[in-house]
């Protein structure tokens, strides 16, 4: 691999193929964020490595800090990261994102970029084990961190009918979450769900013949609303934000050097809403200027390429006060 670039770096090794994820919105990613040699950046879902390693090779050599709640991805992309930056301080931790102003002090470094690719990565929807896919079926588990105690066969036990509707509609913003939850309560008397397949049947046939008007299959939206439920992926998101505002707050002295730039990739409304709100409290209060006037989205080229960056939105954001587009 050459270091000339980011943009090498990234052309050479990004394929899905190799490492079961393609990053979205790359060239954006390393626009905005403009690494430079001996920097440090932190990603706080390193995933495949893919965006990590095209940071790597463009700070090398520099320091690269690598998060993410899945240990096996967190080995692949260590491994990947180290390859491309080769005379860089690489390290890796498994920790859930909201601890990352705690991880960078345990570490003493401050980061000059930060990026967050929210949610999950393709390796981890392909895989059946997982839970996370209606296409194959497997446990119904969906857990990011396989430590934790909590899967989606336990949530669809264990909430009441309503509580279920609830779920479905404001996280998987499905309008037909409460014949969804009522099909589920009904089979789960007679038969325990505890596989995908199960619960994708289920949701089908609460759709009935209304699936052949949703473009997307019936199960998206319920399925999605259990994994952001099981991996509380609202509040995680929640408590980050909170962590780069108080860095923000510190101008310089926190976690976040004083001029660096935070990119994030969201695929969720809610998401990015919560983006949105928190990147332009700190705009209004001085702390940072925007990098992006609207969010980012992936060309039609990128999305025939990787279906995947179909919803992606990138917001990014640079402490300090130049102006801010507009
Ligand atoms: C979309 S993938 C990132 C892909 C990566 N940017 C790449 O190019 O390969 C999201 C990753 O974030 C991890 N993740 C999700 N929520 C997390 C959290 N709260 N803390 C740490 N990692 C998280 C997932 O396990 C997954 O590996």
């Amino acid at each position: 691999m050459t270091h000339d670039s980011a943009g090498n770096a990234a052309a050479e090794d990004s394929s899905r193929h190799a490492h079961g994820h393609q990053p979205v919105l790359l060239a954006s990613v390393i626009d905005l964020t403009a690494p430079k040699r001996g920097g440090c950046v932190i990603d706080a879902t390193a995933g495949r490595g893919g965006h990590a390693s095209a940071l790597a090779a463009a700070v090398d050599p520099g320091v690269v800090i690598l998060l993410d709640r899945d240990a096996g991805n967190l080995q692949h992309a260590l491994e990947r990261t180290r390859t491309a930056a080769p005379h860089s301080r690489i390290e890796g931790v498994h920790a859930d994102f909201r601890s990352v102003a705690t991880v960078a002090d345990r570490l003493g470094v401050r980061a000059d970029i930060l990026i967050a690719d929210l949610g999950v990565s393709s390796n981890q929807i392909d895989t059946p084990d997982r839970g996370f896919s209606f296409h194959d079926d497997g446990p119904l588990d969906m857990r990011l961190d396989r430590s934790l105690p909590v899967t989606a066969a336990d949530l669809v036990r264990d909430l009441s009918e309503s509580d279920i509707a609830s779920l479905i509609a404001t996280l998987g913003e499905d309008p037909f979450s409460r014949a969804i939850a009522r099909k589920i309560a009904q089979s789960r008397i007679t038969q325990p769900i505890t596989t995908t397949a199960h619960l994708a049947r289920l949701v089908r046939e609460a759709y009935g013949s209304r699936a052949r008007f949703s473009r997307l299959h019936p199960a998206t939206r319920t399925f999605m609303a259990l994994r952001i439920a099981v991996n509380d992926e609202l509040r995680a998101l929640e408590e980050l934000l909170g962590s780069i505002t108080s860095a923000a707050e510190a101008r310089g002295a926190g976690w976040l050097s004083d001029e660096a730039r935070v990119a994030v990739i969201s695929f969720h409304s809610l998401e990015d809403r919560q983006v949105k709100r928190s990147f332009a409290a700190l705009v209004d209060a001085a702390l940072a200027h925007r990098l992006t006037r609207r969010p980012e989205v992936a060309s039609d080229t990128e999305v025939a390429a990787n279906p995947r960056a179909r919803s992606a939105k990138l917001r990014a954001i640079a402490l300090g006060t130049r102006k801010s587009l507009p």
